[in-house]
């Protein structure tokens, strides 16, 4: 299978951290650069995050853009009670090194999607404002790029933000409208598979026996993302949902998909940012996106914890 070239688009938080991680520790894809988003935490904090992120992991040559700071018209909303005032929970990081003045990630999102049309996979793993508002700007990417791998929305899974809605869709319900109905290549990796693919303690600590400063960061990052989901969902563990929308990226078979058509309510009110799946076909209208609905998911916690220990014992300091 030929290297997949992919461009994450992230608000590291800890699971985007989880997710940057593995992309890392996977031959079959090429990371060719990261556009950072409000959400898990503010953009700057995200920056800084990624930055971090890619310095933990000996890849300071990575690019990484700077996104919008706000929603396209919701207020800001961040969060500090999942991802820690840091967005990476408990872990403190080395300090990466300072680099040139950051391009705009739509900027940088136009660019390197004209740059090699069909070449690129988008993975967004964040609230789709980037995204959104870099097709609006030039539609010319839409046909240009080869699938996003979007890790967002709830089909029949209850909302983790609100009753009804997903984090990275309610932050931006108009982002998502506008990728959704965009008419581009998407994978959904909606709660519904992504709820059921918990790392529990035991897994954490499988890693601790490499000396590495990968394995201290996982468990410092995710130490603070149990704690959450212990107090607020009572899960033994945590959700790590971007690491599995990443791993569709070179592993598509761990989830079983169907085509539907998708929509987002942004009408306002108790369902702002609700995404269901016309599963009857009652809109009449053609299907928008394949949304991935199963999961076989101690498959991807097992390859999860593999890359994490191949690449723990190649970065030993
Ligand atoms: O709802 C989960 C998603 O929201 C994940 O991407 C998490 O990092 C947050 O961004
Ligand atoms: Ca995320």
């Amino acid at each position: 299978m030929p290297i997949k070239r992919i461009l994450i688009d992230t608000d590291p938080g800890i699971d985007d951290a989880l997710a940057i991680l593995l992309a890392l520790a996977s031959p079959e894809i090429s990371v060719e650069g990261l556009s950072v988003i409000h959400g898990n935490c503010s953009t700057e904090q995200a920056y800084i995050n990624a930055l971090s992120v890619l310095h933990l992991a000996h890849a300071d040559n990575i690019p990484v853009a700077r996104g919008f700071e706000l929603p396209i018209a919701q207020a800001s909303l961040l969060a500090p009670e999942t991802h820690g005032n840091s967005g990476l929970g408990y872990a403190v990081l080395p300090q990466p090194p300072t680099r040139t003045q950051a391009r705009h990630a739509q900027d940088f999102l136009i660019e390197q999607i004209l740059s090699a049309p069909g070449e690129f996979t988008i993975v967004a793993i964040g609230p789709l404002t980037n995204l959104a508002l870099a097709m609006r700007r030039e539609p010319r990417i839409i046909p240009a790029i080869a699938e996003i791998v979007c890790m967002g929305a709830a089909i029949r899974h209850h909302g983790n933000t609100t009753p009804l809605a997903e984090f990275n869709v309610y932050v931006d319900p108009h982002a998502a409208h506008i990728v959704y109905h965009s008419g581009a290549r998407i994978t959904l990796v909606p709660l519904d598979v992504t709820y059921q693919c918990i790392l529990t303690p035991a897994d954490v600590k499988r890693l601790q026996k490499i000396d590495s400063p990968i394995p201290r960061f996982i468990a410092d990052a995710t130490r603070f993302y149990m704690e959450f989901h212990d107090e607020y969902q009572h899960i033994d563990g945590c959700v790590i949902n971007d690491p599995l929308a990443l791993a569709l990226t070179f592993a598509p078979g761990l989830c079983d998909y169907e085509e539907h058509y998708v929509d987002v309510d942004i009408q306002g009110g108790v369902s702002m940012g609700k995404t269901f799946a016309d599963f009857y076909k009652m809109s009449k209208k053609p299907a928008n996106m394949r949304v991935a609905l199963g999961v076989r998911a101690r498959d991807f916690i097992e390859l999860f914890l593999e890359r994490m220990e191949k690449l723990s014992t190649s970065i030993l300091a």
